[in-house]
């Protein structure tokens, strides 16, 4: 994975404002859903049989996955190509993660306030670029396999 895409100063950062997310991290998924249906009803579609409560909780501990193993980004390559050829199943397409995006930064800056700083939105932007494009990558790869 392109870890080098974050700093020793970003992997710091980013630990220290989700230590700060963590413990409302059930308020925060709620606000993020909530964004991103705001942002694009349309996706409330491909949520239709999930169950909320444990969509918000996944989500959560996806990220606390990321954040907790920022130091040692390639063991977690094989898990989050694996998400992201599930994510594929799911319907979900490469205009699908920009949304994402903008409504997990939108969350992070309600959330964290004071605390998203310049430096804080670097970091998450390039920690979410990172996660988003090993993610993609997994279901290109897949599509460019040949038929056999
Ligand atoms: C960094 C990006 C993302 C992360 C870390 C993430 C994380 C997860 C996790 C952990 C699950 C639980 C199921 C599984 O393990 O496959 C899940 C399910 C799901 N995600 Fe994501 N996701 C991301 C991006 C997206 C995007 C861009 C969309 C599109 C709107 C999306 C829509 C969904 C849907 C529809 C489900 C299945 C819900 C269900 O029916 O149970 N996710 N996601």
């Amino acid at each position: 994975m392109k870890a080098e895409m974050m700093s020793p100063e970003d992997k710091q950062v980013l630990k220290r404002t989700w230590a700060m997310v963590a413990p409302i991290s059930d308020a925060a998924a709620g606000l993020f859903y909530d964004r991103l249906f705001t942002l694009d009803p349309s996706l409330q579609r491909l949520f239709a049989s999930a169950d909320m409560n444990e969509q918000r909780r996944k989500l959560m501990q996806a990220i606390a996955a990321v954040i907790n193993g920022v130091d040692h980004l390639d063991a977690l390559v094989p898990t989050l190509e694996n998400l992201g050829r599930n994510h594929a199943r799911y319907g979900v397409t490469d205009r699908h993660y920009e949304t994402v995006g903008a409504a997990l930064l939108w969350t992070l800056e309600h959330g964290l306030k004071d605390a998203w700083t310049p430096a804080a939105q670097s970091a998450w932007t390039a920690a979410y670029t990172t996660v988003a494009t090993v993610m993609r990558g997994a279901t290109a790869a897949q599509a460019a396999e040949p038929a056999t």
